[in-house]
């Protein structure tokens, strides 16, 4: 989706209150699905000498927020350079930043036929196009942000780690909600001390069903194979996020799972293979896309709609005849799971159960952690924190604004603080500023591959790093 791009003086800003910190975030700044960003704190962004360069490869939804950083901050970071085979894609992020045609390219590949014309290249490319970029990236000598999941393949993302070890490069994985201020605060109570010691941890990944339908039946990330199981495409997150909290290596992980609904077999009668042929449970269906598409206006940034209001309309249409936004769910080549549980064992017998659901009616984060001294619960929104000495209980609300696109935050605020944070470790070619760096990203792909083998085996694996 597009944002006037407007001076940074004129932007209104409002914000969200964590822990007595202020977090404004921009009007115009968003996310993928439209949702407000939280500017990172002023500390947070640093005052480099120059602005760092960066290509961005990949002008898909990640590739923008990261860009729309920059527009935002160009004191900070100037993107050169863009590789993006959708003309229009292209077009537009050439036009946003101001990219020469001899700095626009088609395909990743490109950019690194031409000697090293910038500090650092983002890589929001497709899963399985990570690892190329990423170690051609590194044989040039370029910094580098790295979406998630680092590859589909353990093999890859060991290979990945060895090689940037061996450069000393700076790279970061996109593992946005370590940098969320919510997460930021669960992490410091636990670890300070808050609740004791730490025991236990039950964390839920609520999907949303119709996130479910777009991505991960319809969408990108339909097919295991082709692109990342879902516990490593989704959930790596909640893995890395765990794994952070805990402060101490994984030992073992067991998982189950299965694909149960959306499967040939549960097809409505009088389905058909478009919601727009005439299905006969399309006003009912929770997932048709016409219900989703057209009359919510739901995760249209996939459509590349035209700039034009009144051309808007038609091109959705059209994508729904066209596209597999359009299929019935009932009848894709889907094959990831709709629920996911894993147990996991961390060092010093702490276990977490993690647990990722499509069929819920919110998105978001839902965390328990128990403590020989204490407990905590929370959302996302607020976390309780009890205190078993003292008999207190304490509630801190993440959002004091009762605004509802402010409650839609899903990365809470972790996306524009991340770039913020790499940014910094750039300019300054410091390593150890970056919270998420590949090697402690890396634990959680290991986790995720481990999950995997578990799944489908049967078997309790052991997590080696
Ligand atoms: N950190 C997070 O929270 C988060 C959230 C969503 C997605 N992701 C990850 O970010 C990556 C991008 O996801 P997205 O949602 O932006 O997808 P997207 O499809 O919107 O963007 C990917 C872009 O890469 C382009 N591309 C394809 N082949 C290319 C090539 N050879 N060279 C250059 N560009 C090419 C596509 O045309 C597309 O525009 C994925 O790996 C995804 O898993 C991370």
């Amino acid at each position: 989706m597009r944002r006037p791009v407007t001076r940074r003086e004129s932007i209104r800003t409002m914000g969200v209150l964590v822990g007595g910190a202020f977090f404004p975030w921009s009007e115009w700044a968003r996310d993928e699905a439209g949702r407000p960003l939280i500017l990172p704190r002023e500390e947070e962004r640093g005052q480099p000498e120059r602005p760092i360069t960066a290509i961005t490869l990949g002008a898909g939804a990640r590739g923008n927020i990261y860009g729309n950083y920059a527009l935002e901050y160009p004191e900070q970071i100037r993107i050169v350079g863009v590789a993006e085979p959708v003309p229009i894609r292209r077009e537009r992020y050439m036009r946003d930043h101001g990219i020469p045609e001899e700095a626009a390219f088609v395909t990743w590949e490109h950019v690194f036929q031409r000697p090293k014309f910038a500090d650092a290249i983002i890589i929001a490319t497709p899963d399985d196009l990570h690892y190329g970029p990423c170690m051609e990236a590194l044989r040039l000598g370029y910094d580098i942000l790295l979406e998630k999941p680092i590859s589909p393949s353990e093999a890859e993302c060991l290979e990945i780690l060895e090689r940037t070890r061996e450069t000393g490069r700076i790279v970061a994985v996109c593992h946005v909600l370590r940098f969320a201020p919510y997460f930021e605060r669960l992490r410091e109570l636990v670890q300070s001390g808050a609740i004791g010691r730490l025991v236990s941890i039950q964390h839920f990944e609520p999907i949303e069903h119709v996130h479910m339908a777009h991505s991960f039946v319809r969408g990108n990330w339909h097919d295991s194979v082709a692109t990342a199981p879902i516990i490593l495409a989704k959930s790596s997150h909640d893995l890395d996020i765990l794994r952070w909290i805990v402060g101490r290596e994984s030992e073992a992980i067991q998982a189950f799972g299965d694909l149960s609904w959306f499967r040939r077999e549960n097809a409505p009668e009088g389905s058909t293979a478009r919601c727009m042929d005439g299905c006969a449970v399309e006003a009912q269906c929770p997932y048709s896309a016409l219900r989703i598409y057209h009359r919510n206006r739901q995760r249209l940034h996939v459509f590349d709609l035209p700039d034009e209001p009144e051309l808007q309309e038609g091109a959705i249409l059209e994508a729904l005849r066209t596209t597999d936004y359009g299929r019935c769910v009932y009848r894709m080549e889907n094959d990831q799971c709709d629920h996911y549980v894993a147990n996991i064992r961390f060092r010093d017998g702490i276990t977490a159960a993690f647990s990722m659901e499509a069929f819920t009616p919110w998105g978001g984060r839902r965390t328990r952690i128990m403590g020989s001294m204490g407990y905590i619960e929370g959302d996302m929104r607020q976390m309780e924190i009890h205190d078993f000495r003292t008999r207190e209980h304490t509630v801190l609300e993440t959002r004091t604004l009762e605004l509802e696109q402010v409650r839609g935050d899903g990365h809470g605020g972790g996306d524009w603080r991340l770039m913020a944070n790499w940014v910094r470790a750039v300019a300054e070619q410091d390593v150890s500023i970056l919270t998420s760096s590949l090697d402690a990203s890396v634990e959680s792909h290991v986790m995720a591959f481990a999950a995997e083998r578990s799944r489908l085996q049967g078997t309790v694996e052991p997590i080696r790093v």
